[in-house]
C-alpha cells in the first residue's frame, strides 16, 4: 500500500468552490454542457490541473486530459468524470470523479511519489447529455465510437450546435480524437440511487451499466377549440402523449424491477388551458441491465405510440436520441477495486449502475471499472444531492490505492 493520503480538506474545498461555479440560489448547480457557466467550470479545473505540474490537453470534441508523468512512457493509468451538470444538479455528480483524481495527484506530489506508468485525469465533454444528445458524447468521440464531425452537428434543445458552442467557449482543441490509447480506467463517482445508503455500505464495486434508450416523440394532431369540439371529433396530441406516459409506466410493472422508464421532457404546443395541443414533444427514457428485455420493451413503446396516435387521427414521429447496450466492467479490475476497498476497512457491495457514465465508453477499449460511494436518500440530479464528507474521502482513498497499484503493475 502507498504512504500515500487523500487529503480530505483540500478534496471538500475543491467540491466546494467548482460547486459555486453555475451555483443556484437554492443551492445545487447549473452547469450545462459547454455554456459559460461551464466554460468558467473548465477554466477552473484546467488551472487546478496545471498548477499540480500537469500537462493538459484538449481534444477536438473538447475533452480535457491532464497527465502526471510516471517514472516510464507509455499509456496512462486514467481517472476522470465530467464537469457538465443537470439544470438542477448537485455538487458531486461526475465533479467528484474530476476532482478527487486530481486531489490523487495532488497526494501523490505531497508524499514526493512517482508511479510507474503515467497517470492521467480526464474530463469528458457532454456525459450529461442535457443540452445534446446523446449522453456520454465526449467519452463516445474519443473512444472512436460516434465520428467526430456528427457530433459537431448535433443540435441541443437551444437550437446551438456542439461544434459552435465549443467554439465560441475556446474548447475546440488541437488534439486528435479515436486514437487514443488508454491503458485502464477507473471512474469514482456517487451511485445517485439509494443502495448503499440504505444499507450503510461505504463502497460500490461496479459490475456494469445499464443499457440505455432515448427515444424522442413529436406528435402533430389538429388544434381546435376545448369546448366546442366533440370528444370524438378531436385529433389531440396532448391525449397521445399521455397515453404513452401512461403505458411507459404500466410497461414497467409487466417486465418487472430491472426495466425503467422515465417520461422527462413534454412539451404541448400551444399550451393554453382551452386549446387541444396540436403538437406534443416528449422524449422516453428506457434502461434495462438485460440488453435483449431493454429491445423488447422499446419495440412495444415505439408500437403502442403508432397505434395511439392512429387511433387519435395524430401523426408520429420519433427520433432515437440514445441508444446504449448494458456494460460489463473487467471482472479483474472489479476484483481489484473489491480488495483495496475491504484492504482499506470499508465495507463493500458488488452492484449495477444505474445511471450513464464515461467508464461504459471508456469499457470498449480498456480494463474499466468503477467505485461508487454513497448519496444520501439516494437523491440525484437534484438540487439537494448529497454525500457524507467521510464518504467522499473514503472513496478517494480507494481510487488511489486502485490507481496507484495499476501503474506500478510490472
Ligand atoms: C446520465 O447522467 C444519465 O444516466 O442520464
Ligand atoms: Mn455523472
Ligand atoms: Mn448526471
Amino acid at each position: 500500500m502507498t504512504a500515500a493520503a487523500i487529503n480530505g480538506q483540500r478534496l471538500l474545498a475543491s467540491l466546494a468552490e467548482l460547486g459555486t461555479v453555475g451555483g443556484l440560489p437554492g443551492g445545487g448547480v447549473c452547469r450545462l454542457a459547454l455554456t459559460d457557466a461551464d466554460k468558467e467550470g473548465r477554466d477552473w479545473v484546467v488551472g487546478r490541473m496545471r498548477a499540480l505540474g500537469m500537462e493538459v490537453s484538449v481534444d477536438a470534441i473538447g475533452n480535457v486530459v491532464a497527465v502526471y508523468a510516471g517514472r516510464e512512457d507509455g499509456p496512462p493509468v486514467m481517472t476522470g468524470s465530467h464537469i457538465d451538470t443537470v439544470r438542477t444538479g448537485g455538487l458531486y455528480d461526475g465533479n467528484y470523479g474530476v476532482l478527487a483524481g486530481l486531489e490523487v495527484i495532488a497526494a501523490l506530489r505531497d508524499a514526493d511519489v512517482r508511479t510507474r506508468r503515467p497517470l492521467a485525469v480526464a474530463f469528458f465533454t457532454n456525459e450529461e447529455g442535457a443540452r445534446f444528445a446523446p449522453d456520454m458524447m465526449g467519452s463516445l468521440v474519443f473512444q472512436g465510437g460516434m465520428p467526430l464531425d456528427d457530433a459537431l452537428a448535433t443540435r441541443g434543445i437551444d437550437g446551438a450546435t456542439v461544434g459552435e458552442e465549443l467554439r465560441r467557449i475556446g474548447y475546440a482543441g488541437a488534439a486528435p480524437v479515436g486514437t487514443n490509447r488508454v491503458d485502464s480506467f477507473v471512474e469514482l463517482h456517487i451511485e445517485q440511487g439509494p443502495v448503499l445508503d440504505r444499507e450503510g455500505v461505504q463502497i460500490g464495486v461496479v459490475e456494469g451499466v445499464q443499457g440505455i434508450s432515448w427515444t424522442e416523440f413529436t406528435l402533430h394532431g389538429v388544434s381546435n377549440h376545448a369546448g366546442t369540439t366533440p370528444m370524438h371529433m378531436r385529433n389531440d396530441a396532448g391525449y397521445v402523449a399521455a397515453c404513452v406516459a401512461t403505458f411507459a409506466r404500466a410497461l414497467t410493472q409487466r417486465y418487472g424491477g430491472n426495466q425503467i422508464a422515465t417520461v422527462g421532457a413534454l412539451t404541448l404546443t400551444p399550451n393554453l388551458v382551452n386549446v387541444i395541443p396540436n403538437k406534443a414533444l416528449f422524449t422516453v427514457d428506457l434502461r434495462n441491465t438485460d440488453g435483449a428485455a431493454l429491445q423488447a420493451a422499446e419495440a412495444e413503446l415505439w408500437s403502442f405510440a403508432e397505434q395511439a396516435a392512429a387511433d387519435e387521427g395524430v401523426a408520429c414521429e420519433r427520433r432515437m436520441l440514445a441508444r446504449f447496450d448494458p456494460v460489463r466492467f473487467d471482472p479483474v479490475l472489479v476484483e481489484r477495486v473489491e480488495r483495496a476497498a475491504r484492504a482499506q476497512g470499508r465495507s463493500c457491495r458488488r452492484m449495477p449502475s444505474g445511471a450513464g457514465h464515461d467508464a461504459q465508453m471508456l469499457a470498449r477499449m480498456c480494463p474499466t471499472a468503477m467505485i461508487f460511494v454513497p448519496s444520501v436518500k439516494g437523491l440525484s440530479h437534484n438540487v439537494k444531492e448529497h454525500t457524507e464528507p467521510a464518504d467522499l474521502v473514503a472513496g478517494a482513498q480507494v481510487l488511489l490505492q486502485v490507481l496507484v497499484e495499476l501503474a506500478d503493475r510490472p
